[in-house]
């Protein structure tokens, strides 16, 4: 076990956007979300990554490290909390202003005030990794869509998280430059990273998958292997929403 995620909930305002999420997160697998529009599958990563504030809830980490958000959380913890998990955004997110290199290198020297020179170092290995070696020196406008979140995948392991999120990583790219994002992520896979991936790209999480979530209105409503998921949901509303997705 990787993390173990008990009573999660978080309002915004009045709005309740997550219910009493029960969710274990096993290492080196990977578990895939799926689900409707709003129904908190953005939250859920981002209170992951310290970018929201639980509501209340309790995270317990595999090295000790227990957190309960009814009670105060040091800025140590919360630092320590974002320390965790490398986030691949929708829409990339990278600093228009750096090269692919500087982005990748932004986060270990500024945030982790590591070495420049090996910081440097190991972010060529991770933009060769992505296949973007020969366009480090370049800058975000002069990239595709896939090259940026290859990019954006290549800044989230530069800070050695134990955990990478993906939040819709490819829903922002021509169908054409779908593949070569998904072929990263299907490496990191394959090396034993633990992650948690938001997609609607439903052959790619039945291929990645140890397991699968569908959330809706702030649940969980089913999880299970991806098999089962998505080729034998046992929940109506999972049934409906992948029919919605699979005959538009
Ligand atoms: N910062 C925020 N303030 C207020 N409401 C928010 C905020 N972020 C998300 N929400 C609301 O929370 C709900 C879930 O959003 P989100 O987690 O983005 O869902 P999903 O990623 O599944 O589409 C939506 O109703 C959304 O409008
Ligand atoms: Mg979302």
């Amino acid at each position: 076990m990787f993390l173990s995620i008990k009573g999660l909930a978080k309002s915004f305002g009045e709005l309740e956007v997550l219910k009493e999420i029960d969710v274990d997160i096993e290492k080196g697998q990977v578990m895939s979300i799926i689900g409707p529009s709003g129904s908190g599958k953005t939250t859920l990563l981002r209170c992951l990554n310290a970018l929201e504030k639980p509501s209340k809830g309790i995270f317990t980490f595999n090295d000790g490290m227990t957190l309960d958000f009814s009670k105060k959380i040091t800025r140590k913890e919360w630092l320590e909390l974002r320390r965790k998990s490398g986030m691949v955004f929708q829409s990339y997110n990278l600093f228009p202003h750096k090269t692919a290199l500087e982005n990748v290198t932004e986060g270990p020297i500024v945030v982790q005030k590591r070495n420049k020179q090996e910081v440097r170092e190991m972010a060529v290995d991770l933009l060769e990794k992505v296949g973007l070696k020969d366009k480090m020196d370049l800058y975000p406008h002069q990239l595709s869509g896939g090259q940026q979140q290859r990019v954006g995948i290549a800044r989230a392991l530069a800070i050695e998280p134990e955990l990478m999120l993906f939040d819709e990583p490819t829903s922002a790219l021509d169908p054409e430059l779908i593949g070569e994002v998904l072929t990263v992520i299907k490496d990191l896979a394959r090396e034993g990273w633990t992650m948690v991936i938001v997609t609607h790209e439903l052959h790619f999480a039945e291929q990645v998958s140890d397991q699968v979530l569908f959330m809706d209105g702030g649940y969980i409503v089913e999880k299970g292997t991806p098999e089962q998921v998505l080729k034998a949901p046992k929940e109506k509303r999972t049934q409906q929403f992948l029919q919605r997705i699979l005959h538009p």
